[in-house]
């Protein structure tokens, strides 16, 4: 049986995108139906890519509303879907623990970064301010703290000679996108 999950974005959804390319036709293909596109941000451009990609898409923007209340309106619309687990790609929020306590271990989040070293936004900007030569990115299980659930891989991203900050996210985002859909298919073999 295919795991039916949900892909939670933000902004451009470039994760969610290669992610469905591996669902549709690659490492994927047997393992996940993406049953689902939710967006908390009524311009993530994600959207729109979804949408053209034959996907059902949804969004409650969450400006305005507190995190309980944002988060209780998620769990409804999510209850119609029977999803086994929710992959989070770019979703820029703090996850309530009643969201959490939901799905249990069922929810995933990549982060550009080592969840170890820096924690919230501006993974890419955090390693080139600090001028390493490698850094990670790390997909983990969510939990209700911010980066803090517990680690399932991560993959480092060579950043020698990388002299701007466009540099360092193309590369970094380069591995994002074979290495979450390649976490993905060992989670769920
Ligand atoms: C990605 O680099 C992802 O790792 C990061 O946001 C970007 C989203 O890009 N996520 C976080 O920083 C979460 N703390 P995308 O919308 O093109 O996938």
């Amino acid at each position: 049986m295919k795991k039916r999950i949900a892909l939670f974005i933000s902004g451009r959804g470039s994760n969610m995108k290669a992610i469905v390319e591996q669902c549709q036709g690659g490492i994927l293909k047997d393992l996940v139906e993406v049953v689902l596109v939710f967006a908390n941000r009524q311009d993530a451009g994600g959207l729109e890519h979804a949408q053209q990609l034959g996907l059902e898409t949804h969004c409650i923007e969450s400006r305005g509303l507190k995190r309980t209340a944002f988060d209780q309106k998620v769990l409804t619309l999510l209850s119609d879907y029977q999803l086994d687990y929710i992959v989070l790609a770019g979703y820029m929020r703090v996850l309530s623990s009643a969201f959490v306590a939901a799905y249990p271990k069922r929810i995933i989040n990549i982060h550009p970064a080592d969840t170890a070293q820096h924690q919230g936004l501006n993974g890419y900007g955090w390693a080139f301010e600090k001028g390493l030569e490698t850094t990670k990115v790390t997909v983990h299980y969510v939990d209700e703290g911010l980066d803090t659930g517990a680690i399932i891989a991560q993959h480092s991203v060579d950043l020698k000679g990388a002299s701007t900050l466009e540099e360092v996210e193309r590369r970094g985002l380069a591995v994002e996108h074979y290495f979450y859909s390649k976490t993905l298919q060992e989670i769920f073999e």
